[in-house]
C-alpha cells in the first residue's frame, strides 16, 4: 500500500510527523506492507495534514488527518475526500509552476522526470543564450518577487554584460507577511528551481549559482541542500551539465533573519559576507551585482517558471493571463480566510472572486473589511476595490501592488489604525539605516499614529506628510513603500483613525 504525507512545513506545523508514526503503526498493526512518500503540499493548508492514497482511479485524499483518524486510510470514514484531483480548489487551478508541487517525492529526480522534468534543460542545451532569452522575452515573464520587471529584458541585460565571470542568485528570502510560495516550491519541488537556475545559466553564459535561503525555513533548506546533491551526483549539475559539456555549479547560502536582505542589493551585501545595507542603484545588479560581475538576481518563482516555458514554449505560456501580466501567479491566500492556501492561477481573477469563491470568505464568518495584498509593505485594499482584477498594472492604477501575490483577509473587527501603525513599527525594526526618511520617518510614524489614536487630528496631514517625504526620498522598497499600508489604511478606513481617545497601541 502506497501513501503520500507532505513534509511540508505548513503540514508538519499541523501534525504530520505524528500522522506517519500512527499510519505505520496502523499498518503494521493490520500486517500491511505500507510505503509511505513524504511529498510536498498540494497548497490546501486547511486540509493538512492531507494524506493520499494510491487507488485505481488516482490517488484518493484524507484529510486534515490527526493520528486518531489513520484507520480511515484503510475503513473509509468522514475524512475520506474522494481522488485528490477531483477536488474543487485543485481542479479549478491552472497549475505551470507548481504542476508537480504535492504531486512528487521531492527528492526523486526519477520521480521529477517521470512528470515533465527537466525537458525544458533538455531543450535549453541545445540552443544558444540569445535564443533561450528570446523565450522568456516572449512568454511575458515578469519578476515574481514583487516589482514585476520583465525577466527575458533582465537576463539580456546580464547576457550582453561585459565580464567572463556571472552569476545567477535565486531570491528565496521570501519575508512578506502572508507568502509562502518559494517556501512550498523548494520543498515540494526544488529541482523545477534548480533546473530554471541553470537554464539561466546557459542563457547569460554564468557557471556558478546562489540560492540565498533564510534559516527560517530550516525545511526548504534540508531539502533543497539534498536536492542539490543529488542534481550534481547526476550531471545535472556541474562540468557537464546533461552531458553538454557547459559548467554550471550551484551553492545554497541561508541568511540570518533580516527582512531587507531580501532587497537584492542588501542580499548581495550579505551573500559577501558583508552587513545586509542596502546598495544604491546604479549600478544595477545585472551589471553590477555578485562580487561587482554581472548577476541574474531572481525571485524563486521567477526561476521555477522558466522550465514550464522552455519545454511547452513561450507562447503556451503568454496565451494565459490578461493585459502585460502574461501567464499565472501562485497566490497565497491568508490572515482571516475559511481556506488558506497556496493557488495557482492565470492573471486576471478579481479580489472579490478569490476571498469569496476560493478561500471561503472570513473564518470568523464575519464581512470582509479589508485585504492586504502584497506583504507588509502592501496596500490594504477596501471593499469598494474588490472588482479589480489581478495583475501588475491593474493594482498600480488602485494606488496598490501585487508584489509576490501574497493576500492577508482581515474582518470587520479588525482596527486599521493599529494596522498602519504596525506597518510604521515594521519598517522602524526593520530599517538597515541608510537612509534617514526610512530610519527616522518610521519611528516618527509610528509616534505620529499614536498621537492620532489619542485623538489628536493636528497629527493627521503630519503623517500625510510623513509618507509623502519616505515614499519620494527612501533609497529602497522598505522605506519607499511603507506608506502603501499606512495611507491606504487611512483613506479608506478614515472612521479608524478619527475615534477619539483611542489607547495608543503600544
Ligand atoms: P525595482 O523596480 O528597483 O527592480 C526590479 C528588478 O529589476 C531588480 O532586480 C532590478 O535590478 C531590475 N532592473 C531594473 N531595471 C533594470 C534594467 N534596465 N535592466 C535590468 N534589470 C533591471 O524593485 P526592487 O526594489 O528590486 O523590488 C521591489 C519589490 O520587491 C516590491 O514591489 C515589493 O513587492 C517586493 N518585495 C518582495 C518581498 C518578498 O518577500 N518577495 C519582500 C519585500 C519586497
Ligand atoms: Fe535601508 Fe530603509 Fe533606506 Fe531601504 S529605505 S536603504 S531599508 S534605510
Amino acid at each position: 500500500m502506497k501513501v503520500w504525507v507532505p513534509r511540508d512545513a505548513a503540514a508538519k506545523a499541523l501534525g504530520a510527523e505524528d500522522v506517519v508514526v500512527a499510519l505505520e503503526a496502523e499498518a503494521t498493526r493490520r500486517g500491511i506492507d505500507l510505503t509511505v512518500i513524504r511529498n510536498g503540499s498540494r497548497g490546501m493548508v486547511w486540509l493538512e495534514p492531507l494524506v493520499e492514497v494510491e487507488g485505481s482511479e488516482g490517488r484518493m485524499a484524507f484529510g486534515p488527518m490527526t493520528p486518531a483518524d489513520v484507520a480511515q486510510v484503510f475503513d473509509g470514514g468522514p475524512k475520506a475526500l474522494g481522488l485528490t484531483e477531483e477536488l474543487p480548489w485543485l481542479k479549478s487551478q491552472t497549475r505551470l509552476t507548481f504542476a508537480r508541487v504535492g504531486v512528487i517525492d521531492p527528492l526523486s529526480l526519477a520521480d521529477y522526470r517521470a512528470h515533465g522534468g527537466l525537458k525544458g534543460l533538455e531543450r535549453a542545451v541545445g540552443l544558444s543564450g540569445q535564443a533561450i532569452v528570446e523565450m522568456v522575452k516572449t512568454s511575458g515573464l515578469r519578476g515574481r518577487g514583487g516589482a514585476g520587471f520583465p525577466t527575458g529584458i533582465k537576463w539580456d541585460t546580464v547576457r550582453q554584460a561585459p565580464g567572463t565571470r556571472k552569476y545567477i542568485v535565486a531570491n528565496a528570502d521570501e519575508g512578506d507577511s502572508g507568502t509562502f510560495a518559494d517556501r512550498m516550491l523548494m520543498e515540494g519541488d526544488p529541482f523545477t528551481l534548480i533546473e530554471g537556475m541553470v537554464i539561466a545559466g546557459l542563457a547569460v553564459g554564468a557557471t556558478q549559482g546562489f540560492i540565498y535561503s533564510r534559516s527560517e525555513y530550516p525545511d526548504a533548506n534540508v531539502v533543497l541542500a539534498e536536492a542539490i546533491r543529488i542534481a550534481r551526483a547526476e550531471g545535472v549539475l556541474g562540468a557537464s551539465v546533461l552531458g553538454s559539456g557547459r559548467r554550471f555549479e550551484l551553492e545554497l547560502r541561508v541568511g540570518a533573519g533580516a527582512y531587507v536582505c531580501g532587497e537584492e542589493t542588501a542580499l548581495l551585501n550579505s551573500l559577501e559576507g558583508k552587513r545586509g545595507v542596502v546598495r544604491a542603484k546604479p549600478p544595477l545588479p545585472a551589471l553590477e551585482g555578485f562580487m561587482g560581475c554581472p548577476t541574474v538576481v531572481n525571485n524563486v518563482i521567477s526561476l521555477a517558471t522558466v522550465p514550464v516555458i522552455l519545454e511547452r514554449g513561450p507562447e503556451f505560456y503568454a496565451g494565459f493571463g490578461l493585459g502585460r501580466s502574461r501567464g499565472t501567479i501562485p497566490l497565497q491566500i491568508a490572515g482571516n480566510v475559511k481556506h488558506g492556501g497556496l493557488y495557482e492561477i492565470a492573471f486576471g481573477l478579481t479580489l472579490r472572486e478569490i476571498v469569496q469563491e476560493i478561500g471561503g470568505g472570513t473564518a470568523s464568518g464575519r464581512p470582509v473589511k479589508a485585504v492586504q495584498v502584497g506583504g507588509p509593505l502592501g496596500a490594504y485594499l477596501a471593499p469598494h476595490q474588490f472588482d479589480t482584477p489581478f495583475g501588475y498594472e491593474e493594482y498600480a492604477g488602485q494606488n496598490a501592488l501585487i508584489g509576490h501575490a501574497g493576500l492577508v483577509v482581515f474582518d470587520d473587527s479588525a482596527d486599521m489604525l493599529r494596522l498602519a501603525r504596525f506597518a510604521m513599527e515594521f519598517c522602524a525594526i526593520e530599517s538597515c539605516g541608510k537612509c534617514t526618511p526610512c530610519r527616522i520617518g518610521a519611528v516618527r510614524g509610528v509616534e505620529t499614529i499614536d498621537r492620532i489614536a489619542r485623538g489628536d487630528a493636528a497629527a493627521i496631514p503630519l503623517l500625510t506628510d510623513l509618507c509623502e517625504t519616505m515614499k519620494a526620498g527612501s533609497l529602497c522598497a522598505l522605506g519607499g513603500f511603507t506608506p502603501y499600508p499606512v495611507m491606504s489604511a487611512l483613506t479608506h478606513f478614515p472612521d479608524d483613525f478619527t475615534a477619539t481617545q483611542k489607547e495608543a497601541a503600544e
